[in-house]
């Protein structure tokens, strides 16, 4: 009998792939159609199956989750600058974050899942570890809809115009780093195929929705933070961030401004200045720097009309009509 763990829908997915409905003009993946969200071809055909049948989640492990260009390379500094703050200082001259970019200090479980799977199972815990991966699509593992434990998700959500944006801007400059040319991929045609879902690990809003349900379900087990509100008052955001984790800031951390500390450390300035984050790569060969641009909440009006603004905000309010969210 196939194991518990092995179980489909989405172990087995590798052989319907090519009959699932295909998107080709969304740089630089191609995207196929699977259980209402447009994923990535080549994380279907690897990643999915070896995450639903090989990934051991711990119970100690936190999860970064977002919607691409909302916040992770962020939310994946904080996060681990935070839980593994006993071990590296934040102020400590050689702090991992200073010498890697958050990406390597933090790695996505649907990238290249297969050749990594060792790595991850070597790292010590408490983890911290990402994803892109809508809830829905998560193994029952890491959701706790198996095993009683579950681990914990901080999700970081941003305004779809300016997620749109960024993830525009970003695909123009770092396509060519993983084989595509995206030069001539205007804003129109990215927003034409963002109001039908059509980018990666969309309709974001759906990608969103189901996190922030979640949320709601498990407060306990999954934290839905905003970008724009993580903007205003970092520190407050760290704060919540540690509580949730289980490592709250203690009074004498607090007299020693350890708080304010990882939010400077964390910092876009700060991350973008680094040696690192300036001249280096990523296994895929793209820039850290193209990581780090503004950093700012409505850059979208510098990229957009408001007619085409309008169109967005009309397509995600009727879709999520009835459901409590809101942007
Ligand atoms: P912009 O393109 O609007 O500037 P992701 O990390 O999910 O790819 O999201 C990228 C967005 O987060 C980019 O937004 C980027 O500038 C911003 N960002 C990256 N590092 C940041 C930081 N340390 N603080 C705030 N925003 C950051």
């Amino acid at each position: 009998a196939a194991s518990p763990l092995a179980s489909p829908p989405h172990s087995n997915i590798a052989s319907i792939i090519p009959s699932l409905p295909l998107e080709t003009r969304c740089p630089p993946f191609p995207l196929r159609r699977y259980a209402n969200f447009w994923v990535p071809e080549v994380i279907l055909k690897a990643d999915l199956p070896g995450i639903h049948s090989c990934f051991k989640p711990r119970p100690t492990d936190v999860f970064v989750a977002s919607f691409p260009k909302s916040g992770t390379t962020w939310l994946k500094a904080l996060a681990f600058a935070t839980l593994k703050r006993s071990t590296h200082p934040p102020l400590d001259g050689d702090h991992p974050l200073r010498r890697c970019n958050p990406h390597d200090c933090v790695r996505f479980l649907d990238a290249n899942f297969n050749q990594q799977k060792d790595e991850l199972e070597a790292l010590p815990s408490p983890r911290v570890l990402a994803t892109h991966l809508p809830y829905s699509l998560l193994p029952g593992s890491i959701t706790g809809d198996r095993e009683r434990s579950g681990c914990r998700i901080v999700y970081v959500c941003r305004e779809p115009k300016d997620a749109l944006v960024s993830a525009w801007l970003f695909t123009r400059k770092a396509a060519s780093a993983l084989g595509a040319d995206a030069r001539s991929f205007t804003i129109q045609e990215a927003l034409e195929l963002f109001c039908d879902g059509r980018c990666m690990c969309g309709p974001q809003w759906e990608h969103v929705l189901q996190y922030w349900e979640e949320s709601v379900r498990r407060p306990d087990r999954v934290l839905f933070l905003r970008y724009e509100e993580m903007l205003i008052d970092p520190e407050a955001h760290v704060r919540k961030l540690a509580k949730f984790m289980g490592c709250g800031f203690s009074e004498e951390e607090e007299e020693h401004g350890v708080v304010s500390a990882i939010v400077e450390l964390c910092s876009l300035g700060k991350m973008r200045d680094m040696e690192v984050n300036r001249n280096g790569s990523n296994m895929l060969g793209v820039k850290n720097e193209s990581y780090f641009r503004k950093g700012v909440a409505g850059d979208w009006s510098n990229h957009m009309t408001p007619d085409m603004a309008q169109r967005l905000d009309k397509v995600v309010e009727d879709a999520l009509q009835g459901t409590g969210f809101s942007f």
